[in-house]
């Protein structure tokens, strides 16, 4: 067993090793890449306030270059003995430089650490999460503006209520996704400050160069209060998931939405070919499993969120606890990355049934455009809404296409505002 970073010549329970090092070190084989790079921006501050000398701060910067490099091409594997990736980073340094490689801690501890390799880890699934969701919005545009005109009933209760179309439905998503964009990128605002130099949590006695660590990793500034970082740890991670949520429970609702719509007894649409799985006993099926998956996917994002929410009620400082919140997050963030690295090529692959959807709006789904045009004629609604109530059965199958035209002409519900929501889309291009 190696020796640990805290080893002070006492004996140490192996199994109370184990149940405290759990799988921690395989999420750490993650965090590995951005742990060293703020190692190597941590030891460049570290010479520039004259704690490491030149000399020192070259060898560490080049010994790092080269674990960097190892762990890139995946020769850098930690195990169970390394307890975590922090420990690991320290130990191979000091048994390829030696004393240099013993000062490397200097002014940290492994909770601003942790916190600081999270945090850059978190950064780029944000922004992953961003891009993917846009590009996932772009494509429900693009639909929109093909389809825009395709009737489709307009469903409330799943029951059929108004002639609407798919270029509105798919309208629907592009809103709901581009709000959902921009909780992630106001989530990704609060990760974007470097907690270096919190150290565990209360600073240290040094004048750490904080801000030139900071803006080294690319960070838009510093984290203050390093207590409130520390304590942070959770709570942001909270709010990571639940920005992911908000991804996936409009991805969900898509999902669910598709799933009605490849019902048999529907078939308003067709999902690609490539998007379909087959049954092992029954030779016909296309089964529709991955809009499945994705409603589920939910879930998974969902219980991730409740699980970080409740290790986080703890009072102030660094508490082991906090460790546990790294596996969900990680959870949490593959699974909405997965699915929406998905969408686009899902929404693209769509085929819609034109005959069926226009032949499921039936009379009745006219019957609130016939008590509005009631209204307008200058009959009072409540009665013009009754007349129609008791008219229903004798209403004529209107033509959808015009009616959808009607509603576009009135500036209701027909009115798509792609360009609108295009716009706003845009504000998050890159
Ligand atoms: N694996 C630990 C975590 O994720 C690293 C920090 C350990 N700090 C400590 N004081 N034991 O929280």
């Amino acid at each position: 067993m190696s020796v640990r970073l805290w080893d002070k010549g006492g004996a140490t329970d192996a199994q109370m090793l184990r149940y405290t090092s759990r799988d921690d070190w395989q999420l750490d084989q993650r965090l590995l890449a951005y742990d060293l790079r703020a190692t190597v921006a941590h030891v460049r501050g570290l010479a520039r306030i004259g704690v490491l000398s030149e000399a020192e701060r070259d060898a560490l910067v080049r010994e790092l270059e080269v674990l960097e490099a190892q762990n890139e091409a995946g020769e850098l594997r930690l195990t169970e003995d390394d307890e975590d990736g922090h420990s690991a980073i320290e130990a191979a340094l000091v048994a390829r430089i030696g004393d240099a490689g013993k000062k490397v801690h200097t002014g940290r501890s492994r909770n601003d650490q942790v916190l600081v390799a999270t945090r850059l880890y978190e950064r780029d699934a944000l922004d992953e999460l961003a891009e993917n969701a846009t590009a996932g919005a772009r494509a429900l545009l693009d639909l929109a503006r093909r389809e825009a005109e395709t009737p489709m009933p307009g469903y409330t209760h799943l029951q059929r209520a108004v002639p609407s179309s798919v270029g509105y439905w798919a309208a629907s998503f592009v809103e709901g996704l581009t709000d959902a964009i921009d909780v992630v990128r106001a989530t990704r605002a609060l990760v974007d400050r470097c907690p270096l130099g919190g150290a565990a949590g209360f600073g240290v006695n040094l004048p750490l160069d904080r801000v030139g660590v900071a803006r080294e990793l690319g960070f838009a500034g510093v984290a203050l209060n390093p207590l409130a970082s520390q304590t942070s740890r959770g709570i942001i991670e909270a709010q990571i998931l639940a920005a992911a949520w908000q991804v996936m429970a409009v991805s969900r609702r898509l999902a669910w939405d598709l799933s009605l719509f490849a019902m048999s007894e529907l078939a308003f649409i067709r999902l690609p070919e490539a998007f379909t799985t087959g049954s092992s006993i029954m030779p016909q099926k296309r089964n529709p499993d991955v809009v499945e998956l994705m409603r589920a996917a939910c879930s998974v994002v969902q219980g991730a969120l409740a699980e970080v929410q409740s290790i986080v009620a703890l009072p102030s400082g660094y508490h082991r606890d906090l460790q546990l919140t790294k596996g969900p997050t990680m959870r949490g963030l593959d699974e909405a990355l997965a699915t929406s690295r998905l969408l686009p090529r899902l929404v693209e692959g769509l085929a819609f049934d034109r005959e069926r959807m226009a032949r499921a709006i039936t009379p009745e789904c006219f019957a609130t455009d016939r008590a509005v045009e009631l209204a307008v004629e200058g009959v009072p609604f409540r009665e013009a809404y009754r007349k129609v109530a008791a008219e229903i059965a004798a209403l004529p199958a209107g033509d959808a296409a015009a009616s959808l035209r009607a509603r576009v002409s009135l500036g209701a519900p027909g009115n798509l505002a792609l360009d609108d929501l295009a716009r706003r889309l845009d504000r998050h291009a890159r």
